[in-house]
C-alpha cells in the first residue's frame, strides 16, 4: 500500500542523507530536543548550531536553565531574535521544576501545557525523544505534505491545515515515528525546498501527487485574498 511505500522510501533516504546535527546525538533527551526545536522555529539550521551548543554547555539540564537569571538566558539568545521564545523557554523550565520535579514531562498533555509549546513542538519533542506516535506539521512538513497530496490551498488556510494534520497522522508509522518525523523535516529542508524542489533526487517522487500533475512549483499555494 502507498503508506508503506512512502514510509520505507523516506526512512531509507534519511539513513543515507541525514545531516549530522548536534541535537541528533542527544535525540533521547527531551530537554535537548525541546531546545533545538524552539531554536529552529524561526531560525535556520546553520545559525542554530553554535547557539544550541553554547546553551547546553551553560545549562546542561532543565534545572540549570530554571535557576538562571532571565538576563543571562536572553544574553545567550542574543542574535537568534524572537526573544519571546527565550522568555517562554525560561518560564517553561521553571514550570517543569515546580510541577515535574525538574524532569521534562513525557505525557503529551503536560508538554502541551508548557508556555511556548504547541501541537507541533510537543509532537516533535515526544516522537523524537520517546518514540510516541505523534504527528507533526511545521514549515518543512507543511510543504512536503501539501505537495504529496497536491493540496493547492495555502497550508495555513483552515481546511488545508486540517487536511495536512490528518495526513501527517495517517502517514506516521506505528514504530520509528520520531525517525519518520525527522526524515520528513529533513527531506523538506534538503530536497522538497520552497523554490526549485529537487524532484529527480526525491525518494518520494513516484508517490507525489503534485509532481504527477506538474504542480510542484505552485504548491504550497498563495494566501487567498
Ligand atoms: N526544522 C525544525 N526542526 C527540525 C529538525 N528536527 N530537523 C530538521 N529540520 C528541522
Amino acid at each position: 500500500p502507498w503508506r508503506t511505500r512512502i514510509r520505507r522510501r523516506l526512512l531509507q533516504w534519511f539513513k543515507k542523507n541525514a545531516r549530522s546535527l548536534p541535537w541528533r546525538d542527544r535525540a533521547s533527551d527531551p530537554y535537548s530536543v525541546w531546545l533545538s526545536e524552539v531554536m529552529l522555529q524561526q531560525t535556520q539550521v546553520s545559525t542554530v548550531i553554535p547557539y544550541f551548543k553554547r546553551f547546553l554547555e551553560k545549562f546542561p539540564t532543565v534545572t540549570d536553565l530554571a535557576a538562571a537569571e532571565e538576563a543571562t538566558v536572553l544574553q545567550l539568545w542574543e542574535g537568534l531574535g524572537y526573544y519571546r521564545r527565550a522568555r517562554q523557554l525560561h518560564a517553561a523550565a521553571k514550570q517543569i521544576v515546580e510541577s515535574h520535579d525538574g524532569k521534562f514531562p513525557t505525557q503529551y498533555d503536560d508538554v502541551l501545557a508548557l508556555p511556548g509549546i504547541g501541537r507541533y513542538t510537543a509532537g516533535a519533542i515526544l516522537s523524537i525523544s520517546t518514540g510516541q506516535r505523534l504527528p507533526i506539521v511545521e514549515a518543512n512538513t507543511q510543504r512536503l505534505y501539501s505537495r504529496l497530496i497536491a493540496s493547492t490551498n495555502h497550508p495555513t488556510d483552515k481546511a488545508a491545515n486540517a487536511l495536512l494534520w490528518e495526513f501527517a497522522e495517517r502517514i506516521l508509522p506505528r514504530r520509528d515515528s520520531g525517525q519518520f518525523n525527522q526524515a520528513a523535516m529533513e527531506l523538506g529542508a534538503l530536497v522538497c525546498t520552497p523554490q526549485q524542489p529537487d524532484c529527480p533526487n526525491c525518494p518520494l517522487q513516484p508517490c507525489c501527487a503534485a509532481h504527477e500533475k506538474g504542480l510542484e512549483t505552485i504548491i504550497p499555494g498563495k494566501v487567498k485574498r
